[in-house]
C-alpha cells in the first residue's frame, strides 16, 4: 500500500465517508440552512458555491488536512521559486512569471515586442486575416480564449485556428483567405511537432504560389518558439519570432508569446489585462489558508469525488456559446498534467488520479447527454461555469436558469411515486463556479485557478504534472510509420492494417 492510501489524513477520509455514506445532499442542506454561504468562497472576480458537494464541515476539515499533510504551501512556494518541480525533464514550472507583474526582464522585453507587433498588424490594413498553426498547448489557450472573447474582437484581423494534421483541417481555413493579405502565426515550443510543421510548410507553399515563387514571404509569417533555428529554416524572419523557454509547459503557455493570435484578435491591452486576472488569482493562492483558497478547494473536491466517491469522470459544463471550447481546453491542461500512473519516485500508485473531464455548452448539452446525468447508473460530478451579464438580456436570463435548475435537480433529484422511470434519485453533486462577467481578467483567474487546481491535486497524488511521456511515445511510432518505416516488429493487427492501407491487401 503507498504511503499515500496509508497516511492518516487519508485513513480518516476513508472512515468519514463511510461513516457518512448515507447522508444525501438534501439531508446537509436540511441540517445546515445556511450551507450555501459557508460551502461558497470567492477570489477576485470568480465565485465557487459548492455546497451542492457531499461534504460537510468535517469533510472539508479533513480534506484540508490531506493537503496540509503532503505540504502544498511548501509546494506552491517551491513552485513560485522556480524549484525544477518537472522532475524527469529538469525543469521548473515558472508559468506564473509569464504573468507576474515584476516580470523577469526577458518576458518583459517579449511583452513590449508581441505590443509592437500587434500594433503593426492592426495598423496594416493589407492583412485581413491570421491563421495561427499549432496544436495541444500551442493552440487549445489561444483558441478557447479567442472565441470567450469574440464580443471584444477588433474589426480585423479574423482569426482562424488549425491543428490537425489532416489537411482538411487547413484546407478548410484557407477556403476563401488570399495570400496577400493573410498572416500565419506558427505556434510550438519545440517547432519539431510533426502536426505544426506539416502545415507550415503547406502554408508556405501556399504562399509562394499565390505570391510568386521568387516573392518574400516574411512579411506574412510570425513564430512563437523556444527553437529560433526551427523557425529561421522556414523562413520566419528573426524579427518575427517571438520567445519561449524551457520552464513553460505546453499547456500553460498561453501566457506567453503562444498568445500572439489571442493578442491579434482582442488588442494588447485586453490580453495584458487577462495576465493582470491571472497574476491576482496566483496572488489568492499563494496567501489565502488552504481552507479558503478556491484552486485549493477545486482540488479537494476533485479529490474527494474521485478517491472516495468514486467518481471516473467529471463533466465541464459551460453555460455560454463563447465558452464553448473551455472542456477541450481543461481536457489537455487537466488529462496531460495529471493522466499518470506512476508517482514523482517512479511507483506505481494505488489510488485513482485524473479523472475524465468532458463535457459541452448548455443548454444543448441538456438535449445530449444530461439524461445520463439525471438517471444513469453512474454519479458524475459537474461544473456548471456561467458568467454574471451586467444587464442580461432575455435570453441569458433564460440560460442562467437551466444551468441552476440543472444543478438543483441533480442534487436534490424528483420523487415520482408509481412511476420509477420518471424518477430522478438527485444527491449528484456539482459546483457553480460564477464569473463576475465574461472578460479578460475574470477569464484570466479562471484559467490560472485551474491550473493551480491540477497543481495541487499533484501535489497531493504525489504526481509530476508537468511532463507527458505518454504523448511522446506515440509522436515516435505515428514518425516511424508515416515515413512508411518497416512494421515488421509491430503486432499482428497493426502490421495488417498498414497493409490494408498502403494498398497492399
Ligand atoms: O501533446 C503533446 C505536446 O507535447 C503538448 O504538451 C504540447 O502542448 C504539444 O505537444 C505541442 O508541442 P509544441 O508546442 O512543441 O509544438
Amino acid at each position: 500500500m503507498s504511503a499515500l492510501v496509508r497516511s492518516a489524513a487519508w485513513q480518516a477520509l476513508a472512515a468519514h465517508q463511510k461513516k457518512n455514506s448515507a447522508t444525501t445532499i438534501a439531508d446537509l442542506f436540511a441540517a445546515d440552512p445556511a450551507r450555501a454561504g459557508r460551502f461558497s468562497l470567492e477570489a477576485g472576480g470568480l465565485f465557487l458555491d459548492y455546497s451542492k458537494h457531499r461534504v460537510d464541515a468535517e469533510t472539508m476539515r479533513l480534506l484540508v488536512g490531506l493537503a496540509a499533510q503532503a505540504q502544498v504551501a511548501k509546494w506552491i512556494e517551491r513552485m513560485f521559486a522556480g524549484d525544477p518541480l518537472n522532475n524527469t525533464e529538469g525543469r521548473a514550472a515558472l508559468h506564473v512569471a509569464l504573468r507576474a507583474r515584476e516580470a523577469p526582464a526577458e518576458v518583459q522585453q517579449a511583452r513590449e515586442r508581441m505590443r509592437r507587433f500587434v500594433g503593426e498588424v492592426h495598423a496594416d490594413a493589407r492583412i485581413s486575416d491570421v491563421v495561427s498553426i499549432g496544436i495541444g498547448g500551442s493552440d487549445l489557450g489561444p483558441r478557447m480564449l479567442t472565441r470567450a472573447l469574440r464580443k471584444l474582437h477588433k474589426p480585423r484581423p479574423r482569426l482562424h485556428f488549425v491543428a490537425n494534421i489532416d489537411p482538411s483541417d487547413l484546407d478548410a481555413a484557407l477556403a476563401g483567405l488570399a495570400p496577400q493579405t493573410t498572416l500565419f502565426v506558427i505556434a510550438s515550443k519545440t517547432f519539431t511537432t510533426a502536426e505544426t510543421l506539416a502545415n507550415a510548410s503547406r502554408a508556405r507553399a501556399w504562399l509562394e504560389s499565390g505570391l510568386g515563387a521568387s516573392a518574400d514571404c516574411s512579411r506574412h509569417l510570425a513564430a512563437a518558439t523556444a527553437n529560433v533555428a526551427g523557425a529561421a529554416a522556414l523562413g520566419v524572419p528573426p524579427e518575427r519570432v517571438f520567445p519561449m523557454w524551457d520552464w513553460v509547459g505546453g499547456r500553460y503557455s498561453v501566457w506567453s508569446a503562444v498568445g500572439v493570435p489571442l493578442a491579434l484578435a482582442i488588442g494588447m491591452d485586453a490580453f495584458e489585462e487577462l495576465l493582470a486576472g491571472a497574476a491576482a488569482l496566483d496572488a489568492h493562492f499563494r496567501s489565502q489558508p488552504l481552507e479558503r483558497n478556491l484552486p485549493v478547494v477545486l482540488a479537494l473536491l476533485e479529490i474527494w469525488c474521485v478517491n472516495f466517491l468514486g467518481a471516473q469522470t467529471r463533466a465541464v459544463i459551460p453555460y455560454s456559446e463563447d465558452l464553448r471550447e473551455l472542456p477541450a481546453y481543461l481536457q489537455q491542461l487537466e488529462m496531460e498534467s495529471n493522466g499518470k500512473r506512476v508517482d514523482r519516485d517512479g511507483n506505481e500508485v494505488d489510488y485513482a488520479t485524473a479523472p475524465i473531464v468532458w463535457g459541452a455548452s448548455g443548454t444543448p448539452s441538456q438535449h445530449s447527454f444530461h439524461q445520463l446525468l439525471h438517471q444513469g447508473t453512474r454519479v458524475v460530478p459537474v461544473d456548471f461555469v456561467l458568467a454574471r451579464e451586467p444587464q442580461p438580456s432575455p435570453g441569458q436570463t433564460t440560460l442562467a436558469a437551466n444551468a441552476l435548475s440543472q444543478a438543483a435537480a441533480l442534487a436534490f433529484g424528483h420523487a415520482t411515486p408509481g412511476a420509477p422511470h420518471k424518477a430522478l434519485p438527485g444527491n449528484r453533486p456539482s459546483s457553480v463556479l460564477l464569473l463576475e462577467r465574461l472578460g479578460p481578467r475574470a477569464l484570466g483567474e479562471l484559467i490560472a485557478a485551474h491550473e493551480h487546481k491540477v497543481f495541487v491535486e499533484g501535489i497531493v497524488w504525489n504526481l509530476n504534472s508537468f511532463d507527458q511521456w505518454g504523448v511522446e511515445h506515440g509522436k515516435v511510432l505515428a514518425r516511424r510509420l508515416a515515413d512508411g518505416g518497416d512494421a515488421a516488429d509491430l503486432d499482428a493487427s497493426t502490421q495488417a492494417l498498414l497493409a490494408r492501407l498502403r494498398g497492399r491487401d
